[in-house]
């Protein structure tokens, strides 16, 4: 037996079973009587509590206070940074940059730990395909290979080791599905077939669990009909046993006693016997396993054993994470370690790389810093708050730098006005005079424009995915003065934008950016960074297109017209995005056009910057399946890399992918690789394409 497995077994062994009960229930505060059952052992971890020196005496109670000593875990939402804010994850996603992504999952992580912070309740790694859904924010797209890839890095980030432990423990959620609610409506039901759950929505949490996540948290949605969090299906034969999940589960809020008001558990009671069959480990803050677990095994002694198994999960993330030895922080640590310059240096450099151009017309960026006049126009344009965007943790918004200050710190000879005009919601109350007057007074114009940051995240979901408020009017006023213009949009989500590209010369996508929004709009606007961003979900041209997205599966009429008063074309499809220079591809080789099955498909491609500027190209790969037993995607992406090119410099690039890529679930579920042919496609973009022809063979 290992020394893990010996010292966890008899602890087990001395445990009463309100003590192995305890460790299964957590709670999202802290009260007398919660501080009272800490000190029984009832008690296994915390969520919402702050301060090194508040969570230090916490673990007191429970390691100096309790029978056995065994230390809390301590969760949080940490998101996209504790107190040094980085990007939204799904504005970093668009950077489609691994390094800076683990970076920021680390960063997090060592903030969040000095303040004694042991569990993150990240990365989310759910397929979202419906802008309307607040939470689409929080993730990585629409794309579960990218998904992966980023859920990996995230996983990695936050558990990177030092001094012989992983930092925090990560928490990839929500499991699973939970990107798929009915139209956008977050908390909602989902119905999914298994295929589809399984090509589009686990890759990601398999790549999280096979990253060493140590731990899991079961969505709030009901899948094959039954809460996530009491499905046995879904959560044993599923996770445990497919996807060889060794870690602990943990419900999301309340999600054990919700299966009630789901009207498939009959009490508290039941929902308890349901959670703990399906293996959910941990009730957050329910306080239903709390109540009524030891009642279930009066009932149903046999099942004490599945109470062991799960306290076993527990204990084991508190033995991997090293709490065991030592569950105490440093109370001095924090001051050396949050918002380090270190830190805010890679918030600068992340929000640069996750700015999405979307329009340019006549090269008007990128900006020169001459004798000129600017007017910075709109509710983002000296804002602080909003550039947090949802679930900024700790947070603050006096940490960051507003457009207006970023410009005017760094402009020599340009000279800036600036004008609000209008708020972000408010329909009246508008100071369109005063923009009018000021954008006149200017050569060019940058309207600053967005969603307010509580417009995603959580139960924040949208009708209407326009710009919200009087800001598509003033767009309008101030097209009519017919100067340069050029949009600056922040959101947590793609927006559906009607005809404002007819109205303006340059869109550029910030999403909200963290701490360093101004200054990394700055560095795009000017030129110190060409923009390389590439869109991770695609941008419908109208609310009823959606779900659009680019991997949907070939039908029997695609030839036909979708709808009578529009087309189903987004407005700017996955993977798109501008950047100063122009990259053209050239000589689509493969290695060999025929491969087995237990082959890499090698091939290369040139790509050459024809334009003035050195930058990064994100080059995409594709891929479809000619035909198959099961209906398929019309377009796969299966590999990518980005690359560096001065002008006029070409690079060929090799790529070796793995023929798994090319894998399918068929009628029964199985993953097989169907031999026949395939395109391969490469671009810069998921319609802007070369392609070539091979065949796989047994
Ligand atoms: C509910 C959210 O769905 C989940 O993402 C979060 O981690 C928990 N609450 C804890 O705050």
């Amino acid at each position: 037996m290992n020394k893990k497995r010996q010292f966890i077994e008899n602890l087990i062994n001395q445990m009463t079973i309100e003590e192995k009960i305890g460790q299964m229930v957590q709670y999202g505060k802290v009260n007398d009587e919660i501080k009272k059952k800490i000190r029984k052992g009832q008690v296994g971890s915390l969520l919402n509590v702050q301060g090194a020196k508040n969570i230090n005496e916490l673990q007191k109670l429970a390691v100096n206070e309790s029978r056995l000593g065994i230390p809390l875990l301590i969760g949080d939402d940490v998101i996209h940074g504790y107190r040094t804010i980085f990007p939204i994850p799904l504005a970093e996603s668009c950077s489609w940059d691994m390094e800076l992504i683990q970076k920021s999952a680390y960063i997090a992580a060592k903030e969040a730990k000095s303040c004694g912070v042991n569990w993150i309740f990240a990365p989310m790694v759910d397929i979202a395909r419906d802008p309307r859904w607040g939470r689409i924010a929080e993730g990585a797209g629409e794309d579960h290979f990218l998904g992966a890839e980023i859920a990996k890095a995230r996983v990695k980030g936050f558990q990177t080791a030092e001094k012989d432990f992983p930092l925090v423990a990560s928490c990839p959620k929500h499991y699973v599905g939970y990107g798929a609610v009915i139209g956008g409506r977050d908390y909602n039901n989902v119905d999914m077939s298994e295929n589809y759950l399984k090509t589009y929505y686990l890759p990601p949490f398999k790549a999280a669990y096979d990253a060493g996540a140590l731990t899991t948290m079961s969505s709030f949605n009901d899948l094959f009909s039954v809460p996530l969090t009491i499905n046995k299906k879904v959560l044993r034969d599923i996770l445990r046993n497919e996807l060889n999940f060794k870690g602990l589960v943990v419900s999301d809020w309340e999600s054990v006693e919700e299966s009630i008001y789901h009207r498939v558990s009959q009490d508290r009671k039941e929902a308890a016997l349901k959670g703990l069959l399906a293996s959910c480990d941990i009730d957050m803050h329910s306080g239903v396993y709390d109540e009524n677990l030891k009642q279930v095994i009066e009932k149903h002694p046999e099942l004490e054993q599945l109470i062991d198994e799960a306290v076993y999960r527990i204990l084991s993330v508190k033995y991997e994470l090293g709490l065991f030895d030592n569950p105490y922080i440093d109370e001095e640590l924090h001051k050396d370690i949050i918002l380090h310059p270190h830190y805010r240096q890679h918030a600068l450099e992340i929000a640069k790389k996750s700015i999405v151009l979307l329009e340019n017309k006549h090269n008007i960026l990128p900006l020169h810093d001459k004798n000129q006049v600017i007017a910075l126009i709109g509710p983002y344009a000296n804002d602080q708050e909003n550039h947090l965007g949802c679930w900024s943790c700790k947070g603050d918004k006096d940490d960051v730098v507003s457009i207006y200050t970023a410009l005017t710190t760094n402009l020599k000879h340009t000279k800036v006005l600036m004008e609000t005009a209008c708020d972000f919601t408010d329909h009246y109350n508008i100071n369109i005079d005063k923009a009018l007057e000021v954008a006149k007074q200017s050569d060019i114009v940058i309207l600053a424009l967005g969603e307010p940051r509580y417009y995603s995240g959580e139960n924040n979901n949208r009708i209407n995915l326009n710009l919200p408020g009087y800001q598509e009017r003033l767009i309008d006023e101030i097209s009519k003065l017919h100067k340069p213009t050029i949009a600056l949009i922040a959101s947590g989500r793609p927006l559906s934008l009607g005809n404002i590209k007819e109205k303006v010369d340059a869109i550029v996508w910030t999403w909200h950016l963290g701490l360093e929004a101004g200054n990394a709009i700055y560095a795009v606007l000017f030129g110190l960074t060409n923009p390389s961003g590439k869109l991770t979900v695609t941008f419908p041209k109208a609310v009823g297109q959606i779900p659009l997205y680019y991997n949907h599966k070939s039908t029997g009429r695609s030839h036909f017209p979708r709808y009578i008063d529009g087309d189903d074309i987004p407005l700017y499809p996955f993977g798109y995005g501008l950047s100063y220079s122009q990259y053209s591809y050239s000589n689509l080789t493969l290695v060999k056009d025929h491969i087995t099955k237990h082959e890499t498909l090698k091939f290369t491609i040139d790509v050459t910057n024809k334009g003035p500027y050195s930058g990064e190209e994100i080059v995409q790969v594709y891929f479809q399946d000619h035909f198959a037993s099961v209906t398929l995607p019309v377009k796969q992406l299966c590999a990518f890399r980005k690359v560096f090119l001065e002008p006029q410099e070409t690079k060929t690039l090799h790529f070796s992918v793995n023929p798994k890529q090319f894998g399918l679930y068929n009628e029964n579920n199985e993953f097989v690789i169907e031999p026949g042919t395939f395109t391969l496609y490469v671009g810069t973009n998921s319609v802007d394409v070369l392609s070539t022809d091979f065949v796989i063979s047994e």
